[in-house]
């Protein structure tokens, strides 16, 4: 008998398999890294890594579409191809309003910082856009910053410093960031580097962004960086952290050196915030939904790889004077609600589990529930014949276990299975879960988003239909506030 993954196989390669309606993906071929996002003219950019000749990983080029509300987008030709440096590796778009770099006639435009990748080495270069990023063209003395020596020397994020009125770029450099400034996007000059002693080093650092983001509720502004570790992420292999701390236009110096994820999926690599949104006011990234464990191996066709949904990225006091950044899915999402929500509220005694069908197709499960009385509780999805996806949370260790283990197409990759752990907070008594699920993946938010887990999942193609359920597993009382289950609206070939 077949295996659900030779059953797929044995599909032609142009068959549609697991499109995600809501998560963008290119039309066919291999996608990695969200590079270059930048809003322009009224335009959301989103340019990514790009193999358009294969569903794996190869030589890089930057695909583009753009959007005007985050979600419909339209696929654009491929931005930039490899040339005689090298293959496009990822990078970041700035707007060059005042013309800084001179490359523009009179107004400014959008300039492209990436980097230019061969075998041995990697170097960062610009590239410029007359025509609102439609056509590019690369500066004629690139690479504008040469390599030093160091093996992985990659990922420019730029940002505009007003204060010193320069531009910032924060680069990835083996097990650490490193800073640099220019006056013109041209010329660059070596600032600091910020790394050693810090956060998670089992693997390289990769993509790296920096944020200066208001604290919520107050005149306070805080400097985060982001930035990937390729191993020993929360949940395995490759995944995002981040650092709290502060920037005095040369140094970020951290406020602590223990590891914070920006998720704890097994999926959600490479986030990158969209530059010149609103300064400051409002932060939007998205990252590659996918694991370098398995992303060449994932059972989709005729592309691969699925950005994560765009979210609204805040920062917030704790009541430990700390600070954590909140994610939610960006307010535009709103729009994809169909309305046609079932809506019910019940109490669960210890053992009770209620049903309900779940939608064929994309939707979103908001839970709200009172875990007071309740030790734990277990939320099923993609229930069939007792198996399924379980949300289980454990009171005595503030933890949601997130369990893909069971079900589902899984035998592409030993690394794809498994169960990762999402910590909740102490003091809550009432907890929201906020799931939205699209053909191929879950993406959880708790609470405001004070906790994120984006995850991967292919279900079983011989099943049609799913049940949902939850379940007062240990505990007198699960009582569900509301539990209301939203069928959303595809955004794909809609656009
Ligand atoms: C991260 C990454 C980057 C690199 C790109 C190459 O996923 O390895 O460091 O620029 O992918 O595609």
């Amino acid at each position: 008998m077949k295996n659900d993954f030779e059953t797929l196989n044995a599909k032609s390669t142009y068959q549609e398999m697991y499109r995600p309606q809501l998560h963008f993906t290119p039309e066919e071929m291999w996608m990695n890294d969200p590079n270059g996002l930048v809003y322009f003219q009224g335009e959301y950019h989103l340019f990514y890594q790009y193999h358009p000749f294969s569903k794996r990983w190869g030589p890089m080029h930057w695909g583009h579409a753009v959007s005007k509300d985050l979600l419909h987008w339209e696929h654009l030709p491929i931005a930039l191809f490899p040339d005689e440096i090298g293959m496009i590796f990822s990078g970041s778009c700035v707007v060059d309003e005042n013309n800084t770099s001179g490359l523009f006639e009179d107004e400014g435009g959008l300039v492209a910082v990436f980097t230019h990748a061969d075998d041995n080495v990697q170097q960062q270069s610009i590239a410029y856009s007359l025509d609102a990023g439609r056509t590019w063209q690369k500066y004629d003395q690139n690479p504008v910053i040469e390599n030093p020596g160091i093996e992985d020397f990659r990922d420019p994020k730029v940002m505009w410093y007003e204060p010193e009125e320069k531009w910032l770029m924060v680069l990835a450099a083996g097990q650490e960031v490193l800073f640099y400034e220019s006056k013109n996007l041209l010329v660059w000059t070596y600032l600091s580097a910020f790394g050693k002693g810090h956060g998670a080093h089992e693997g390289v650092w990769e993509c790296p962004d920096l944020l200066e983001m208001p604290v919520k509720n107050s005149d306070e502004t805080k400097w985060i960086l982001q930035v990937d570790v390729d191993e020993g992420a929360s949940a395995g292999g490759s995944g995002g952290q981040y650092f709290i701390g502060n920037f005095d236009g040369k140094q970020f110096i951290s406020d602590h050196k223990d590891v914070r994820w920006a998720d704890y999926g097994k999926d959600f690599y490479a986030a990158q915030s969209f530059s010149n949104i609103d300064r400051n006011r409002r932060t939007v990234w998205l990252a590659w939904m996918s694991n370098w464990l398995y992303a060449n191996e994932v059972p989709t066709s005729p592309w691969r790889s699925a950005m994560s949904l765009p979210r609204e990225v805040s920062l917030q006091k704790t009541d430990k004077n700390d600070y954590v950044i909140c994610q939610i899915p960006v307010k535009e999402y709103e729009a994809l609600k169909t309305g046609e929500k079932i809506s019910t509220s019940f109490a669960l005694m210890n053992s009770e589990t209620r049903k309900e069908e779940q939608p064929d197709g994309p939707f979103e499960w908001l839970l709200q529930m009172n875990v007071k009385q309740c030790e734990s509780f277990e939320a099923a999805l993609f229930e069939f014949n007792g198996k399924a996806v379980r949300l289980i949370y454990d009171q005595s260790e503030y933890k949601l276990r997130f369990d893909r283990s069971q079900c589902g197409v899984h035998s592409f990759s030993e690394d794809f299975p498994g169960v990762f752990d999402i910590p909740v907070k102490k003091t809550a008594d009432v907890l929201t879960l906020k799931i939205v699920v699209d053909t191929s993946s879950i993406e959880l938010f708790i609470n405001d988003g004070d906790a994120a887990a984006a995850n991967l999942f292919f279900p079983s193609p011989d099943i049609e239909h799913f049940s949902l359920s939850v379940t007062c597993k240990k505990g007198d009382l699960l009582q569900v506030d509301s539990s209301e289950i939203q069928p959303l609206k595809s955004v794909w070939r809609d656009s």
